[in-house]
């Protein structure tokens, strides 16, 4: 399943970047947005997921994210998520970017995490910024409101919307500096996180796509390992011998 080539490129890394996506949250139980059953097949992210609609019906916007926050709270990290904690405590350096709310990388034990779209159980304020993590807010309508008065929204980034400027920026110099770079259940459809695998390809960093399908990077990066991130990066702990012993945790 691995070639002698990405075998020997991470064993003489020492610094290494991945980006993930919702496949990588997959064997956990989380929809992801594309594919056969993915949210955006029976939702419309133009209701749900930008500011304009957030304007338009803010009660239909907060119902569906209470709905994934009902969802992600009764989930947990699967062996996925836990190998690249344990490659994180394994490699001198090791930043993770991800497209994904659901908080599981952290929950997993990874500490240098950029969420780039932000994170799903927190809110914050559309008037004083302020965040927070969950109630006791007030609420009004059904809608919850900041002490400040303004309303609560869900810290996420919606289509439309500018990423975090300061991860983003972290994300770039990782994508520009690493030895490795892996992609992990992305669709590599959605910019500017579809961009990093390519920036770090240019820079000479040797890249590696982990997904169950073909993605439109997989002609470009290096080595494509088709099959369920879970499974995958588990066993490449194991061919690396990484100590998982912190898997329960
Ligand atoms: P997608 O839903 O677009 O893609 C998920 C990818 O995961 C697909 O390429 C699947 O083949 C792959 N996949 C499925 N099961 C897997 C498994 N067990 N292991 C590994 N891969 C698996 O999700 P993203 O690429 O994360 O943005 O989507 C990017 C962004 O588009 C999201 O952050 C979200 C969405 O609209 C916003 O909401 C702003």
């Amino acid at each position: 399943m691995f070639s002698h080539k990405l075998l020997n490129n991470l064993d003489s890394s020492r610094y290494v970047a991945v980006l993930t996506g919702a496949g990588v949250s997959a064997e956990s139980g989380v929809p992801t947005f594309r594919g056969e059953n993915g949210l955006w097949k029976k939702y419309r992210a133009e209701d749900l997921a930008t500011p304009e609609a957030f304007s338009r019906n803010p009660k239909l916007v907060w119902e569906w994210y209470n709905y994934r926050r009902s969802i992600v709270k009764q989930k947990s990290p699967n062996p996925g998520h836990y190998a690249l904690a344990a490659m994180e405590r394994h490699f001198s350096e090791f930043e993770l970017i991800t497209q994904n709310v659901d908080g599981f990388h952290r929950a997993a034990g990874n500490k240098k995490v950029y969420e780039i779209h932000g994170n799903i159980m927190r809110n914050r304020c559309v008037k004083c910024n302020r965040l927070s993590e969950e109630p006791p807010f007030e609420t009004k309508d059904d809608l919850p409101f900041c002490s400040c008065g303004g309303l609560l929204r869900p810290d996420v980034v919606w289509f439309g919307e500018a990423l975090p400027e300061k991860l983003l920026k972290l994300s770039y110099t990782a994508a520009q500096n690493c030895d490795v770079f892996f992609s992990v259940g992305t669709s590599a459809v959605v910019q500017p996180a579809a961009s990093f695998p390519l920036i770090a390809k240019e820079n000479g960093a040797f890249t590696i796509e982990v997904n169950p399908e073909r993605t439109p990077i997989s002609s470009i990066v290096d080595e494509v390992i088709l099959g369920k991130s879970g499974e995958i990066l588990l066993s490449l702990c194991s061919r690396l011998k990484i100590n998982m012993t912190d898997m329960s945790k």
